[in-house]
């Protein structure tokens, strides 16, 4: 680093504020210029600010692809981009979400339209831990990203549920050709498929969470269809709920970092004919338990 960039940073850390951005869930950082290296003392401030919030906000950003990369390598070991379809960067473990066509092609992944609650990658048995989306082209309405808080989901279900539950494992399933699950039918031949508790223990806070999701969780494993129909729609309109939700518009710049161990995201529709392109980065976690 030269003595500029030394010096950005400095200030950074003395600017750096941090305050909620609802009462649901999220914390915005403010005063940090992401594009510069992080000292130790300034990065175990984030990443507390993290693990409180659930997600962080950074607006203002510019960033390149390596500058991303080397702030979320700081989080953990970088997971590889599961998804088949086009939209990798440079950097294996990136990946664009964008609808843009070039030249008839799409530039990027989960190009279109609205998508159902979910946490990442919950179909695999190492879910990523971390989302990072860095914001480069937004439609001028909608293509909101919405986050809800799985800790205060499972907190507040009634306590016979969270004894029924308890100890038991759902089946998340996730289509990529079919963009979803569809609950009850037999899952075909090389879709990706896991079973995890339904309620998850974060390792960094000791919490519980709600680890189920409509987008992708199929079945409650060896209980009856019926029951499990019953059950897992009540878990998602309980995890939906306002109260557990913070919906943020986004600005070109806006940088954010999700915790797929405590929190779900969905996505509100959008014009297809407005450009939307957003660059992905997910950081690799523990099988959860
Ligand atoms: C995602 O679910 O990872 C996509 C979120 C978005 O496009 O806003």
């Amino acid at each position: 680093m030269n003595a500029l960039a030394l010096n950005a940073a400095a200030a950074d850390a003395a600017n750096m504020q941090i305050r909620p951005v609802s009462a649901a869930i999220g914390a915005e950082v403010i005063g940090v210029d992401l594009s510069q290296p992080l000292s130790d003392a300034d990065f175990k401030r984030i990443e507390a600010a993290w693990y409180e919030g659930l997600i962080l906000l950074f607006r203002g950003q510019q960033l390149d692809e390596a500058q991303q990369v080397a702030f979320c390598q700081r989080f953990g070991t970088l997971a590889g981009v599961l998804n088949k379809h086009t939209g990798g960067g440079k950097h294996p473990s990136v990946m664009y979400i964008s609808n843009i066509r070039e030249n008839g092609q799409l530039i990027g992944a989960l190009p279109d339209g609205e998508m159902y609650f979910h946490s990442d990658q919950c179909y695999v048995e190492q879910p990523a831990m971390a989302t990072m989306l860095y914001a480069m082209e937004i439609p001028k309405a909608g293509g909101d990203t919405l986050f809800a808080n799985m800790y205060k989901a499972y907190d507040t279900l009634p306590a016979d549920l969270k004894t029924r539950l308890a100890g038991l494992t759902a089946e998340n399933v996730y289509d990529y050709d079919a963009a979803g699950t569809t609950r009850g039918s037999k899952i075909k031949e090389g879709v990706k498929h896991f079973a995890h508790p339904v309620f998850r223990t974060h390792p960094g806070t000791g919490r519980k969470a709600l680890y189920a999701n409509r987008l992708m969780t199929d079945h409650i494993v060896g209980m009856p269809l019926e029951e499990s129909n019953d059950i897992l729609n009540f878990l998602f309109d309980h995890a939906e709920k306002s109260e557990f939700v913070y919906t943020h518009q986004w600005t070109v710049g806006d940088l954010i970092l999700w915790d797929n161990r405590c929190s779900l995201h969905a996505r509100s529709d959008f014009d297809a004919s407005e450009r939307r392109k957003l660059r992905r980065i997910t950081v690799l976690g523990e099988k959860p338990y």
